[in-house]
């Protein structure tokens, strides 16, 4: 099959500019992470992906200011410099590949206005005529109506060689026919080399928390990177013996910056393997994944990570409304009446603000309002609630029934204006 155009101007963009690089690369580069400064470990070489710090992958796309995995999000996240675009794979009824995260179309489209007798909405019973019928992006904010699912062939045309690609294979269990799918596409791109993409990205790269789904699909194209995920991170304190053979296969495994130490970083890059960071999004956590030496970090907020790693300020409030803290467990229930789980905005100017319209989201997307006509006094907190109660001055109950705010490991909280601009990101770790 020929090769889309864009990628043969590639490589050959990609061959002079090599050549004319290597040279200027081997003049400024700073020097590669020396095996030197693993000697704690000593377990031979560490050679970082880019010796420049982590390169950054966008999460669903930039997948907390549009609509995840549609082409809203990953085109904001190319304007926001990512290096690498995430997105996960599912199948159609008809055997198509689309990028969806969840395994039923329920969350991220309007599925059940659209086909109200189709319960429970997985995408593996549905054709692909039907998917592009819905609409992926209101569910977000009204603004986004029209984003549809994009097929596999659809985000290799958006992402046109800009950025990296990180498909995943979420669940290739329920898709016959899956893997051998996807290498299919690979090769009818292109993409069976590891060619390099931004920032010393490879170009391509397939990643998945099913370890046979993954080794099925490195038989098939050995020389396209894989990232094997695996819940708890248990590989970054694995044994020797675990760490040597999976270098034998796999690319990558991912760590959890709040859970590892640089030196357990180190170690697993020493067996040849690169380290990728559990998807984080607050200032201090990325900074935490470069400063241990993280091959790749993974987040929702590209403009924010890569502005923590240029020692830039990250988001600039316009009102001077700030997230300023936290209380994800309180004693009782989270959610108990007149009281539970509250993030709590504080006004840093010396007059009044009016916050109607503002909003909040945590990392798993539940949308919290802060009350219509709020007013924070100047140097004030106003309480957003997760729980049912009686609003207050200075407070407001949202009315949830469910805890919204994580009691472990790390959350996220990202207030939004009016305009839908995220104006600040608060982040915490709950243990
Ligand atoms: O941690 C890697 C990432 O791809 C897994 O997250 O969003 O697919 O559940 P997610
Ligand atoms: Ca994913």
């Amino acid at each position: 099959m020929q090769r889309p155009a864009f990628i043969v101007d590639h490589l050959r963009s990609a061959l002079v500019l090599v050549v004319a690089l290597a040279a200027a690369a081997a003049a400024i580069a700073p020097a590669e992470a020396s095996p030197a400064s693993a000697t704690d470990t000593n377990q031979g070489a560490v050679h970082r992906a880019n010796p420049r710090g982590p390169v950054v992958w966008s999460h669903r796309g930039a997948s907390k200011n549009a609509p995840e995995e549609t082409t809203a999000a990953y085109e904001r996240a190319l304007a926001d410099g990512a290096d690498v675009l995430e997105g996960d794979l599912a199948q159609t009824k008809d055997g198509v590949l689309v990028v969806i995260h969840d395994n039923t179309l329920a969350r991220t489209t309007n599925v059940e206005e659209v086909f109200p007798d189709r319960a429970p909405w997985n995408v593996a019973d549905f054709t692909l005529a039907e998917i592009k019928q819905l609409d992926a992006g209101s569910w977000w904010d009204p603004a986004f109506a029209g984003q549809q699912i994009l097929t596999l062939h659809e985000w290799f045309e958006l992402n046109h060689g800009r950025a990296g690609l990180a498909p995943e294979l979420k669940s290739p269990t329920l898709y016959p026919g899956m893997v051998e799918n996807l290498a299919k596409e690979l090769r009818a791109w292109g993409y069976t080399h590891d060619l390099k993409a931004k920032n010393r990205a490879p170009q391509i790269w397939v990643q998945s928390f099913d370890e046979a789904g993954l080794r099925q699909f490195h038989a098939l194209l050995p020389e396209v990177p894989t990232l094997l995920l695996r819940s708890g991170y248990p590989f970054m304190t694995a044994s020797d013996e675990v760490l040597t053979e999976l270098a034998t296969w796999t690319t990558a495994v991912a760590g959890n910056p709040v859970q590892t130490t640089a030196s357990q970083v180190r170690r697993v890059q020493s067996f040849g393997l690169q380290v990728v960071s559990e998807v984080e999004d607050g200032p201090s956590l990325l900074s935490m994944i470069e400063h241990q030496g993280y091959d790749y970090m993974f987040t929702d907020v590209p403009n924010v990570a890569k502005a923590v790693l240029a020692d830039k300020k990250p988001l600039r409030t316009n009102r001077g409304v700030i997230v300023d803290s936290v209380v994800y467990n309180p004693e009782g229930s989270d959610v108990a009446v007149n009281g539970g789980e509250y993030v709590a905005l504080r006004n840093t100017t010396d007059k009044p603000i009016n916050i109607s319209g503002y909003t909040l989201r945590e990392f798993g997307n539940t949308l919290l309002r802060v009350g219509d006509d709020a007013v924070i006094e100047p140097g004030s907190l106003h309480k957003v609630y997760v729980g049912p109660g009686t609003d207050r001055p200075n407070a407001h109950f949202n009315g949830l029934t469910t805890p919204v705010l994580a009691d472990t490991v790390t959350d996220h909280i990202y207030l939004y204006n009016p305009d839908q601009v995220m104006e600040d990101l608060y982040s915490y770790i709950a243990s």
